[in-house]
Order: structure tokens, then sequence, then C-alpha cells
């Protein structure tokens, strides 16, 4: 941490198990153009993590929480322009615009290198850059993919511990010429000589840059979540979409969970949500209770890696090492076990902090405190909250932890060969016309289902919230290339599947949010989705009933087994039924999508509109 800084270049000091040139001359070349006073190469070590969390507590950039109720946990809170993933500011810098598509931000890649070269000219001044080694998915592992992020933030350093596997470890792995994603990250804010740091850095000019051809990755001005933990959205999801298409397999912004039945037989699933609406709960959840001897385990909560097994079956691994999860809503009632995952050794951002120094969000409990700081330093009460509608946490506000802290985590959950998969399920938050849960006939009509989903905007990226959009397979803000490529891929991978021995999995459709008249959430959702889930699994078993409609298959109330919950077959025809006016109007959405994506956008799916229009018409 104290190399001296010589002619106003910091010392490279690589330590000796670094054994790559190539390595060591790509962070010399960024520390020349970045210019921080020091450099620090990340070993993942325990004592190093306690010791920027321990200067990031002497700067003011994070408090330590009670170490009787939360021990060795912190509460880090972000300057409030900082607070999400910027959408507007990411960008696919491929070299035809074409191959990042109508969805994406798109510069020509030397017009963007221009742009940052002038923004990152000096911009760690003052500052440590961190070497930041990372392997996505188990280390050493054929399926894992190394990265270094160079950062100047040490609150990305000791996240990124957390996130993925980080340390001194990825340097043997990579050894003397092995490959790997380099990330540049900063925070965007030098500082002059004698200047007094911010508690947050950041600047208000924003970029997090992506080349897909040369699989770089440049982010500057944000210091939070996805827009700064590069391994993230950045590398798991954006460039690995890219590998993923060139090299057959699939990355995509998906939970993965294993559910076994009483009898003892084991599925897993993936299922992809859009931001905050459902992942991190479902991937944890706890049946109910007349749910006797079913159990879920964890093996990710956000992102799933999914390739084809010699078997031709798709085996999906987690690349992630921990949960960056939102908090408000969280609770013991909702999700205990990932309450339970929060008790230590965790990195909170943007909640309250309770005068007994700990930590509170909207929804974790039903009493708030009578009085808290808010995630903004100030205080707040009840009786404020209600006068005024400030929130103690930022809705987005998050938690990072250890996978490892997770009671339900599955005992393969790092096993380098992955999961098999027998089912895909796709969900957005939608208060009207998507019923609960519908089963696609096949994979081109599964395939039309994710591509035209629409789900209401959340807090996890910066802007409007509550509108209606369209996000393709939740993959709108995180396909590295061009959306109908990435739509032609998922059609080509089911053809490969269908001309193995393997069967495809099934794909479905669920929707836990419609709501009623009063704009409450008919479905209680949570541990009832198993519900749901139980009908799919009796349905690869075919052992289970339903009726086809005009999308697909759709269970009848009797279908479900409903122990232990009141819940009328009127209020199941509230969140199932299909309102013909809603579905001409929501279909006229995707003609919409489907004209916007119209180059390389694929035949099947368009005779999947025109088929579903006719039956909607007749
Ligand atoms: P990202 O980390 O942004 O990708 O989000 P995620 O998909 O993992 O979402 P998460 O599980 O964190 O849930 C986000 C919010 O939705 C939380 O406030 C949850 O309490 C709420 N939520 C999750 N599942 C359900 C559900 O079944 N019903 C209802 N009504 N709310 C839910
Ligand atoms: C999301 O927004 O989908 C997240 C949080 O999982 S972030 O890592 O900030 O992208
Ligand atoms: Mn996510």
């Amino acid at each position: 941490m104290n190399q001296p800084v010589m002619g106003g270049i910091a010392a490279l000091n690589a330590p000796t198990y670094v054994k790559q040139r190539k390595l060591i001359s790509w962070v010399a070349e960024i520390a020349a153009l970045t210019k921080p006073d020091r450099i620090h190469w990340c070993d993942g070590s325990q004592e190093e993590y306690d010791r920027l969390c321990a200067e990031m507590v002497a700067a003011g950039t994070m408090k330590r929480l009670n170490e009787a109720k939360r021990p060795n946990s912190y509460l880090a809170c972000s300057d409030p322009s900082d607070v999400a993933r910027v959408e507007d500011r990411t960008f696919i810098c491929s070299a035809k615009q074409e191959d990042a598509g109508p969805t994406n931000n798109w510069v020509a890649p030397a017009e963007m290198r221009v742009t940052l070269n002038a923004l990152f000219d000096g911009c760690m001044r003052g500052r440590t850059m961190y070497v930041v080694p990372f392997s996505m998915g188990p280390l050493g592992s054929p399926i894992a993919h190394i990265g270094v992020e160079l950062s100047d933030s040490p609150y990305v350093a000791a996240n990124m511990r957390i996130m993925t596997r980080m340390g001194k470890a990825v340097f043997d792995v990579l050894g003397a010429h092995g490959e790997f994603v380099p990330c540049v990250h900063s925070v965007g804010k030098p500082l002059q000589a004698g200047e007094q740091d911010v508690a947050w850095p950041c600047n208000p000019t924003k970029y997090i840059v992506h080349y897909p051809e040369t699989r770089e990755i440049w982010s500057f001005g944000s210091g939070y979540g996805g827009n700064a933990l590069l391994g993230k959205k950045c590398f798991a999801l954006r460039i690995a979409s890219n590998m993923g298409r060139e090299q057959g397999w699939l990355a995509e912004h998906m939970l993965i969970l294993g559910v076994e039945s009483p009898e003892g037989k084991k599925h897993y699933v993936a299922a992809a949500f859009p931001s905050a609406c459902g992942k991190t709960n479902f991937s944890m959840m706890i049946p109910p209770a007349a749910f006797n001897g079913w159990k879920v385990t964890t093996i990710g909560d956000d992102i799933a890696w999914i390739k084809p097994g010699e078997d031709g079956r798709l085996y999906a691994i987690n690349p992630e090492a921990g949960y960056f999860g939102v908090a408000p809503g969280t609770n013991t009632a909702t999700n205990s076990n990932c309450m339970a995952s929060l008790t230590a050794n965790t990195i909170f951002t943007n909640v309250a902090l309770t005068d007994d120094g700990d930590v509170w969000w909207e929804g974790m409990t039903k009493e708030p405190p009578a009085h808290a700081i808010d995630w903004q330093g100030k205080d707040w009460t009840p009786e404020i909250g209600k006068e005024t509608g400030r929130k103690a946490a930022h809705p987005n506000a998050r938690f990072t932890v250890a996978a490892t802290q997770n009671p339900v985590i599955d005992p393969a959950w790092d096993d380098p060969a992955g999961v098999p998969i027998s089912a895909f399920i796709f969900g957005g938050r939608r208060s009207t016309t998507v019923p609960l849960v519908t089963e696609a006939r096949n994979w081109v009509e599964g395939v039309y289902m994710a591509a035209t989903m629409g789900s209401e905007t959340t807090a996890a990226a910066a802007g409007q919230m509550g509108v209606v959009r369209r996000d393709p397979f939740a993959m709108l803000p995180f396909t590295g290339y061009n959306m109908s490529d990435y739509f032609q891929h998922w059609l080509d991978m089911g053809k490969k599947i269908a001309a193995s021995p393997a069967e495809l999995p099934k794909i479905y459709c669920v929707n836990w949010f419609r709501t009623d008249e009063n704009g409450k959430f008919v479905w209680p959702g949570f541990g009832d989705n198993m519900r749901v889930l139980k009908w799919m699994l009796d349905r690869l078993a075919g052992t289970a009933g339903g009726v086809e409609n005009i999308f697909g298959i759709s269970p009848r109330y009797e279908d479900l087994k409903w122990d232990g919950l009141a819940f009328s077959q009127e209020q199941f025809n509230t969140i199932t039924s299909i309102d013909k006016a809603a579905w001409e109007a929501e279909l006229k959405l995707h003609a919409e999508l489907f004209d916007k994506l119209k180059y390389h956008l694929p035949k099947e799916l368009a005779a999947a509109k025109e088929q579903l229009e006719k039956r909607l018409a007749a």
C-alpha cells in the first residue's frame, strides 16, 4: 500500500508471483494514463479486506456496524447522484453499429477511445489504483473466465472479493500466457495535492463502455453496483453474451435453483426476471408449510452461464461467488434464508442506520424504528417518512454477501460441471394483462414469449419507475450484441438440443405482480410461488393438467396445490384471466418491438406472432 511515488509515476511493484508480461505491461500502461499515486495488487486475503474496510471507515466511506448485532459488517452510503445502473450511459462499441443493434447505445470504437483517453488521463491522481484479479466461475475450471479490474475505488476492491473468486490464486491460473478480460474502472475524481476527499467520490459524467471484439471494459464516473463491479453485468453478461454467441453457449440474467420433491426427485430450473423482479427471492424461497418435504436450494441468484454438455443437455453454472441483492422488501417472512445470510460479514449500501448501530430498510420489520439516520445521512422518523414521503433506505439499496453464507446453498453450487436445466422460466412485473403462468407448447413459442416480455421499470436502473417497457429475456440492458441475433442464437441452441438425444427444457412465462382495483398484489408470491413451480415440475413429469389457450398451456384452478392457502377460484380468475382488448394492445407493442428489431429478426418469431394474432382474433 505504501509504494513510493517516483518522479510522479507510481512504482509498479508487481508481485513476483505475477508471471504474465502482457498483464504487467497493461497495468503499467493504464497507470501511465490514469496517474495514480500508488498501485496495490490485491491478494484477496482476509487481512487485506479488513484493511481496505478500516481505511474506508477512516475516510468516511463506510461505517462499521454494531459488532454485537452485525459482526464484521459495514454500511456505505453513496452520493445521491450515484445509486443505480445508468443504462443511457452504457455503450456497446462494436466495429459496426448493426452489431450493437437498436437496443444498445453505440459509438464507433475509435471515437469512444478518444473520449475515454481524455477522461482517464490523470483521473486517478491522489488515489491508489487497485489491481483486482478475479475469476468468474470456479478457479481453474474449464468453464470459468478470468478478468482483471483496475480500479481507484477501495469499495470496488472489497465488493469484488465477495462477488467473485478474487485474489492471488487467479494469477497462478493465468500463468504466463492465460487469457483475461481487461477491465478499467475509475470513479473519475482525481485529487489535487492536499485536497480533502469526499465520502463517495464519483463524477457527473459517466461512461460504461464495452468493446465486444477486443473484449475490453472501461467504466468511468460511478462507484455503484453494476456500473463499477465489472465482473457482473459488464463481463458476465455483456462481454460473455458475445463469447457465448461465438462459442455456442448462453450468458443469461437468470437465477438457478434446485428443487427436490419429498420422494427425492431433483430438478434444476433457471429463471430470468428483470432487475428487482424477484430472482434473489425465488432462488432461496422456502416452500409453504403444507409442502412438507419439498426443498429449494440455490445455485445462483442473478447470472447463469449455460453450456451444452456431452449428453446434449444444457448445464448451468453461476459465475459469481456472492449476492449483490435488493434490500428493501426483504424480511424474515418474504425471504428468511436471505435474512439469515446477512447476519454477519456483509456490506450494506444505501440502507438506513439505526440508533443502536444496525441497519434498517423499508419492509425489513413491520414496525419501523422510532428514529434512524437515512441513507443520505439525515434524521429519519416514521413521522418524517409519512410527511415527506422520504424513504429511510434508497429503493435500490443493496447488500453484498458471500454465497457461502446462504443456509440453502446447493451442494453443487460451485461444481465446475454445472447442473442440468429442466426448465426455463421468464417473468416480468406486470400489474395487468399477463397471467400467472403459461407453458409454451414448443421451443419457438417459448422464445417468442421471452423475446416479447414486458416489465414495469424498477429502481435498479436510473430513470422513470413503473413504466412498462419491452425487456426481452430480462436482457434488454445486458445483451452485448444485436438483440435479433440474440433471438436467433436462442433458436439455434434449441435446434442443436433437438438434434441431440436430450430432451429440450420446457419454457414457462410467469407474472407474480398482477394487482387488484386498489393496486394491491393479488398473488401472495414469495414462498407461495412454490405452488406454480410444483405445477411446472408435474408438467415435466406428465402428471399435471392444464388447458390450451391462445398463448400456450395454463393450469386450471384445480391443477395447483392449494393446501395451507386460502385463495379462491375467483381470486385465481383475476390473475389468470386473458383480457382480449388488453392483449390486442399488448400485441401492438410486440409489433412495435419487432419493427424496431426488424434487421435480422428471425422469421420464426414473426410467424409465431401471426399465429397468435389469428388465435386472438378467432
Ligand atoms: P436484481 O438483483 O436487480 O437483478 O433483482 P432480483 O430479480 O434478484 O429481485 P429481488 O429478488 O431482489 O426482488 C426485488 C423486489 O421484489 C424485492 O423488494 C422483493 O421483496 C420483491 N419481490 C420478490 N419476489 C416477489 C414476489 O413473488 N411477489 C412480490 N409481490 N414481490 C416480490
Ligand atoms: C441488476 O440491476 O440487475 C442487478 C444489480 O443485479 S447491478 O449489479 O447493480 O446491476
Ligand atoms: Mn440483476
